[in-house]
Formats: C-alpha cells, structure tokens, sequence
C-alpha cells in the first residue's frame, strides 16, 4: 500500500513536470533556467546570466507587461502576441539587447513603442511570420542603438519596412543585418533615411534580391563593409 503511494507520488510529480508551465520554449537552449511565472498568458523564464525570455505559442496574446528581470537581454519569442504598443516595455527599460522573434501573429508595432528603450543596443525583428509592415518612426527613441537585425518576417518589398530605418532615431546605428528576405529588388529612395547615417556594416545576405539600384546606398556615407553574400544579384553594382 505505501509502495503504491509513494509510486502515486512520482507519477503526480512526472505528470507535473510535463505541463507546458515546466516545458521549455522550444526555441532555447538548455542550461539552468527558472520559471518566473505566468504573465498575461505569457510564460516568463531567465537562463541564469543569460537572458529572459515570454512566450506561448497559444496563450501569450497579449505583451506581458508586468514582467520584469535584472538581465539585460530579452526574447518575446514564439508567443501570438498581434501588438506592441505605446508602454509594453515600461517595465523593461533596463534592457540592451531585445529580440522579436518568431510571434507568428504579430501584425502592427505602434510608433512610440520603443521611445523609452534608451539603453538598447541590439535589437532583432526576425521570423515574424504576419509582420508585412514597418512604420517610418517606429524606431523612435533607438538612441543607443548600435545594432539592427531584421530577417524574414513578411515584407513584399524593402521599402514596406526601411523608411523606418532612420539615422535620425537612431543616431548609433553601426550595423545593420538585412538577411533572408524575400523582396527582390532594392530601389534607389529605400534607404533615403538613412541619409548621413554612421552606418558601417550593412549585411545583406541569404535573400531573394536581383537588383539594387546603384545610387540606393548612397546615403550610407560612413559604410565600410557591404556583405552580399549568397543574394540572387544579377547586376552587380
Ligand atoms: C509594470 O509592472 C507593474 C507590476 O510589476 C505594474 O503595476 C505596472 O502597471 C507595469 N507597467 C506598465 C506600463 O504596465
Ligand atoms: C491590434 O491593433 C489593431 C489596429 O489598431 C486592432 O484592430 C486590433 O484589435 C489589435 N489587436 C489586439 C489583440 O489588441
Ligand atoms: C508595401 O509597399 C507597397 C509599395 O509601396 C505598397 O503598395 C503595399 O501596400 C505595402 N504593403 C504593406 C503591407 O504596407
Ligand atoms: C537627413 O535628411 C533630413 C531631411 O532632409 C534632415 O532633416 C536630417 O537632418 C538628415 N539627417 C542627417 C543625419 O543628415
């Protein structure tokens, strides 16, 4: 009788460590970790010193604003959360690098989201899967901002995103990653905005690009590596 309480006992604790609350996010790695709890439907866990991450595919709908953590490296990844609005990241402002990853039903970030992300340093906007559109100021604030990546996402053409890339929000910019996109051509005015920007690494690379037109990075006058790597260009420049 004890023998069957105490094996009760293991198969209660066996079923409770399955449940989606203990199961880690399929996107990181293994590696000592705590669950910090349940935020708006969002599971929130820090890797010890590494970073903080939310998400849940089906419940994270909204941005889980009550989160905090003292590591300076956050992911909102794989959650279906639809927006980021105006104060999500209130409670996060101490965050230097921010990645935006793999939220499938991320449609709209609103202008000003970011106006509070002063220490920000490395943002990703990457595989989001309905994201087709980027506003011109919605980088507003970036002030630190030395590094973007944007990969994938659902952008028909550059300029559906890069007007919002501009070096007057973010005065730091060194590096900008364009990778796996799946617009083919780059157009003289994309990057007007980026006009006398101190941009010196531009990455464009793994995407679907035929043609850039041979003024369109002009206004990059401080660029010193161009990487082209593995893009489908024809005319190269
Ligand atoms: C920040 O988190 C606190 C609780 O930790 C909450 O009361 C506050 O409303 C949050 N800020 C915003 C802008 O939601
Ligand atoms: C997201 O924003 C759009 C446009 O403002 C709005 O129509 C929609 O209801 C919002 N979705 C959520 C989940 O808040
Ligand atoms: C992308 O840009 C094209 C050309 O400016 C425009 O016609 C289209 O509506 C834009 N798509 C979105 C989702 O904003
Ligand atoms: C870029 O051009 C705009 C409009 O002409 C101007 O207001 C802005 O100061 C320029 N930015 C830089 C960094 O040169």
């Amino acid at each position: 009788m004890r023998r069957l309480a105490s094996l009760l006992i293991i198969f209660l604790h066996v079923s409770h460590s399955t449940t989606s609350e203990d199961s880690i996010s399929p996107w990181d790695p293994p590696g000592s970790t705590n669950f910090i709890g349940n935020f708006n439907g969002c599971l929130c866990r820090e890797y010890t010193s590494i970073y903080a991450t939310c998400y849940n595919p089906e419940n994270c709908r909204r941005f889980p604003r009550n989160f905090r953590t003292d590591l300076n490296r956050f992911r909102l990844a794989t959650t279906s959360v639809e927006n980021i609005t105006v104060a999500d990241f209130d409670n996060l402002t101490n965050i230097e690098v921010l990645e935006i990853e793999a939220n499938k039903d991320l449609k709209w970030i609103e202008n000003g989201a970011f106006t509070n992300m002063i220490n920000l340093k490395s943002l990703s906007i990457s595989y989001n899967s309905n994201l087709q559109y980027l506003d011109e100021d919605v980088f507003e604030g970036l002030i630190s901002l030395e590094s973007l990546s944007i990969r994938q996402n659902s952008f028909d053409q550059v300029k559906n995103f890069s007007f919002s890339l501009k070096s007057r929000f973010m005065p730091n910019l060194r590096k900008l990653e364009l990778i796996d996109l799946r617009c083919m051509t780059v157009d003289k005015d994309d990057f007007r905005n980026l006009n006398g920007s101190r941009l010196e690494e531009f990455n464009l690379i793994d995407s679907q690009v035929e043609y850039i037109h041979p003024e369109a990075l002009l206004p990059l006058i401080n660029l010193k590596v161009l990487n082209l790597g593995r893009t489908s260009l024809t005319h190269r420049f």
